[in-house]
């Protein structure tokens, strides 16, 4: 397999740490990080920015046929426009966001975009991309599949050391119990629990991992 065409999936409830994994070992394998959540994230925006409200499915399923997506890559970052427009990090992780973005993540018409959306980063670059249902919806076919979990006291407590308000329970309850495409452990994956690790030691694993998966064990 050329490099160009590694598909590393990283799934995991929210405050695992996958997003900081994710990151680097993208940058250790040479290939483009993408947070699938960041793409949720954005168009959860502009939902609450136009004063629609999450609940009002018709509403925000009527705004999906209106939104035009625009996924590309600065120095190995996934970067992803709606409508144009780039959104801070404070944007994308504000209050409102984050108590929401569950909600509209359960519209499969959403999901079905967005996954789409992922996909299509794949045909130009190879990737390490994180979210929920990545390793079990969006590449089932890649064999390098991650799943990193932390318990839910290290999560709340890393969430609150960046300053950060989150529901996470609420945002647990949701993404594992919706009915199109929950958060999973993909049958096939590695299951790393990050609570007692550092990054390192996470990164380390994964990369170790993609080794042997791929017959050049490091
Ligand atoms: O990873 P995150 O916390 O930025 O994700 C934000 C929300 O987006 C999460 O609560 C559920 C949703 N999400 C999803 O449903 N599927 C994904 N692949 C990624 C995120």
């Amino acid at each position: 397999m050329s490099v160009s065409a590694l598909i590393v999936a990283i799934d995991g409830p929210a405050a695992s740490g996958k997003s900081t994994v994710a990151k680097r070992i993208a940058k250790e394998l040479g290939i483009v990080f993408v947070s699938s959540g960041g793409m949720y994230r954005a168009f959860t925006w502009l939902t609450l920015e136009k004063g629609i409200s999450p609940a009002d499915t018709d509403a925000v399923i009527a705004l999906l046929g209106e939104t035009e997506f625009k996924g590309g890559e600065e120095e190995g970052l996934g970067t992803f426009a709606v409508n144009g427009r780039f959104l801070t990090r404070e944007e994308l992780s504000a209050a409102d966001v984050n108590s929401n973005v569950s909600v509209i993540a359960t519209i499969p018409e959403v999901r079905a975009r967005l996954v789409a959306e992922q996909r299509a980063y794949a045909e130009k670059t190879g990737l390490v991309m994180e979210g929920r249902d990545i390793g079990s919806v969006v590449f089932p076919d890649t064999p390098y599949k991650f799943y990193i979990d932390a318990s839910p006291e290290v999560r709340e407590q890393r969430r609150r050391a960046e300053g950060i308000t989150d529901s996470i329970a609420a945002r647990d309850k949701t993404d594992s119990s919706r009915k199109a495409s929950p958060l999973v452990v993909p049958e096939d994956a590695i299951v790393v629990d990050s609570s007692e690790l550092s990054v390192e030691e996470v990164v380390e694993r994964v990369i170790a991992e993609i080794g042997v998966r791929s017959g050049r064990p490091s």
